[in-house]
């Protein structure tokens, strides 16, 4: 139970945090120029040049839509759990959309519903209206993604482009390839950055947590907790809390939490690097994505919402929630994974190549320590992960 407390303490740390001061102000990561920078302001910085869109879905989300124009044909980004567009240009030069650009590649970041750049609906108030937060990966898939493709093709004038997706964000791919199977036939090539649709295998870390899901998400929906891990000063409460728990260096107590859920590299990601990253990482979740991913961890199985026997007959008038029929997928498909990831494991990944119709590909990245963040952040990316990318667009991509 103990844990269980410490827990949920963290959860509302982050959530309960953006009103109040912070009493450590002269930590060194508030001296980090370009912690609240934007993807406009980050990309500039590497003398690149972004352009913004605004894109409603249907069902009235307003997401930010970034764009660095280029010769090549389009390529969309969609960032993964907590994320924001931000997480491809946050190492400058040696950043993925940057990378692209420079190969000549039109390169689109797209944002998710709840976000840094997607809290904010057309007639709901993500502060005051719950609703709001009614959501998980499954409307991402359903109406984020088509909100984005087609703005990026009307934009472009093309009828097809290219997506790169990272965890989330490939979990919510694949609920629009087999739910909206004409967008197949937008998306030419998809690269699966450490892709989750199964979670069996996760590691120790993430399982003990898992296991305790269903109590949090109680909890959390008794003291109407919506939306978990919130942009604004959640980051510098994270840091605080948990590392001033013991004597830790900074370094550890930074790369612990995320790393005993997604693997630990040491090298990975180096310590100058920790306070630009929690300032613009944890940028809004919802409770809904959380238990959906928890429910998948239970079951075993890639599929909708769980409401539980009697709501699942009203809503999807069976018993149990359906499965998302994988071999629906019919983009080509290429993924790339980490051995040492601890949340899309080398097990459930191959899992999912397997009922992939058109995979062209399934690589691990050559670095045995590499893991979930590392294709985001990782210091040596632009080493082991863009050469790979710009292979696939180039071979497999439009
Ligand atoms: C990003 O920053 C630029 C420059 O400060 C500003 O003009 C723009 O409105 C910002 N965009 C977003 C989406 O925050
Ligand atoms: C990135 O590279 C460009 C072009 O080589 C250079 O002008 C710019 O100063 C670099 N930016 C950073 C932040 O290193």
């Amino acid at each position: 139970m103990r844990l269980v407390v410490i827990i949920i303490q963290i959860l509302s740390l982050f959530t309960f945090s953006s009103s109040e001061s912070t009493k450590h102000s002269d930590i060194s990561y508030n001296k980090v120029s370009k912690e609240r920078m934007n993807f406009t302001e980050l990309s500039r910085e590497c003398g690149v040049y972004a352009e913004e869109f605004e894109v409603v879905t249907e069902d009235g989300y307003i997401l930010t839509l970034f764009h660095i124009p280029g010769k090549k044909k389009p390529v969309l980004l969609v960032h993964g759990i907590g994320d924001t567009s931000n997480t491809w240009v946050l190492r400058g030069n040696k950043s993925l959309a940057i990378a692209l650009v420079r190969e000549g590649y039109d390169v689109w970041a797209g944002n998710i519903r709840g976000n840094r750049y997607g809290r904010k609906h057309v007639n709901l108030n993500p502060d005051t209206d719950e609703t709001f937060w009614d959501f998980s990966f499954h409307q991402v898939g359903l109406f984020d993604w088509p909100a984005m493709i087609d703005r990026v093709l009307k934009e472009t004038k093309q009828t097809k482009l290219n997506a790169i997706a990272h965890s989330q964000g490939t979990t919510s791919f694949f609920v629009l390839s087999t739910l909206k199977p004409e967008y197949n036939e937008k998306v030419e090539l998809l690269i699966a950055l450490a892709p989750v649709a199964f979670l069996d295998h996760i590691g120790p870390g993430m399982a003990s947590i898992a296991k305790l899901g269903p109590l949090i998400a109680k909890v959390l929906k008794t003291l109407r907790i919506n939306e978990i891990f919130a942009d604004g000063n959640a980051d510098k409460k994270l840091m605080e809390s948990f590392c001033t728990l013991g004597k830790l260096t900074e370094k550890i107590c930074t790369i612990f939490p995320l790393g005993i859920i997604t693997g630990i590299n040491p090298d990975g990601i180096e310590s100058e690097f920790i306070p630009l990253l929690f300032s613009q990482y944890f940028a809004g979740i919802s409770r809904k994505t959380l238990e959906h991913y928890n429910q998948m961890y239970f079951s075993g199985k890639f599929a909708q919402f769980d409401y539980g026997p009697s709501n699942n007959l009203l809503v999807y008038g069976k018993i149990a929630p359906p499965e998302y029929d994988l071999s629906k997928v019919r983009t080509k498909t290429a993924i790339l994974y980490g051995e040492n990831d601890m949340m899309a494991t080398v097990e459930d990944v191959q899992r999912l190549g397997r009922l992939l119709p058109n995979l062209v590909c399934i690589k691990a990245i050559k670095d045995e320590k590499w893991t979930h963040i590392d294709f985001t952040w990782g210091r040596e990316a632009y080493k082991y992960l863009f050469g790979h990318i710009i292979e696939l667009l180039n071979k497999n991509g439009r």
